[in-house]
């Protein structure tokens, strides 16, 4: 095997026997129940399922928010696991972005700032944040909010603001919990469609989770999640649909 082979077999993201619980009181909740699941590069991944099956507890644990309470997460093959929250948080910011429901703008910042900040946490001139942030506006078709607060922002384009601050690190994974649960079915569309775009144009790796069955049609892989397993994972079903976009189920 040759070196491009290997780094393509090595998957972006890797659980093996991952399991979480959580202790609440006397009683513990069993959200994962031993998930095997690799993730490649460039995918663009839909995590469904009913209300408790496990989904943002898969997300957080992927997004280095939480950590499992056995098995192992591997990301671009380095055991992930067992960092310390330092080297953890070091590689959050390297490597995702994070969209959520609640869009989680800061409300004195304008759009355009909003974008700004996470360049600028990481050291980033104010210029070449400014102009990257402005950059990844106007994809999201935003130049012309770009001077407004998010109060001033429909919650469509709120999310778009969203994406555009998640993105303005270029990250190799962008992980989004429930994206849509805040919009009208047109907007969660135009939100999935424009993830979509840069997952084609710049092969960003997307994670998203939801409730909402329609929005898979758009999407190739769709892991469904059931009382903390996987449940179904299509990939494994019918690879050929996987490169096809709009297959119906
Ligand atoms: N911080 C927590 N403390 C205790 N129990 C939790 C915690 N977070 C999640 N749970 C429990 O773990 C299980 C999985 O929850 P999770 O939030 O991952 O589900 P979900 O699929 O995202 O649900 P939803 O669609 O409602 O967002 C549920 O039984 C939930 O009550
Ligand atoms: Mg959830």
């Amino acid at each position: 095997m040759n070196i491009s082979e290997l780094a393509r077999s090595v998957p972006l993201v890797e659980l093996r026997g991952v399991h979480k619980n959580y202790q609440m009181g006397e009683e513990s909740i069993h959200a994962l129940k031993g998930i095997d699941l690799r993730i490649n590069a460039g995918e663009f991944v839909a995590v469904w399922g009913p209300s408790g099956s496990g989904k943002s507890t898969l997300c957080n644990l992927i997004g280095l928010l939480d950590t499992p309470t056995a098995g192992a997460i591997h990301l671009k093959g380095q055991d992930v696991t067992t960092l310390p929250d330092n080297r953890r948080s070091e590689v959050r910011n390297k490597t995702m972005g994070f969209i959520f429901q609640s869009f989680n703008l800061i409300p004195v910042l304008s759009a355009l700032e909003n974008v700004m900040l996470p360049l600028q946490i990481a050291g980033v001139s104010a210029k070449v944040a400014k102009q990257q942030a402005l950059e990844r506006l106007v994809e999201m078709g935003l130049e012309r909010h770009k001077s407004h607060r998010p109060a001033k922002l429909s919650g469509g384009q709120q999310q778009r603001v969203a994406i555009a601050r998640a993105l303005v690190s270029a990250p190799a994974l962008v992980i989004a919990d429930e994206p849509t649960a805040n919009l009208d079915s047109e907007n969660a569309v135009k939100i999935i469609e424009l993830m979509r775009e840069i997952n084609n144009k710049n092969g960003t790796t997307f994670i998203f989770s939801t409730h909402d069955q329609r929005l898979l049609e758009r999407v190739g892989r769709q892991i469904l999640m059931h009382d903390g397993e996987i449940a179904e994972d299509n990939l494994f079903e019918k690879p050929e649909a996987f490169r096809v976009a709009g297959v119906s189920r």
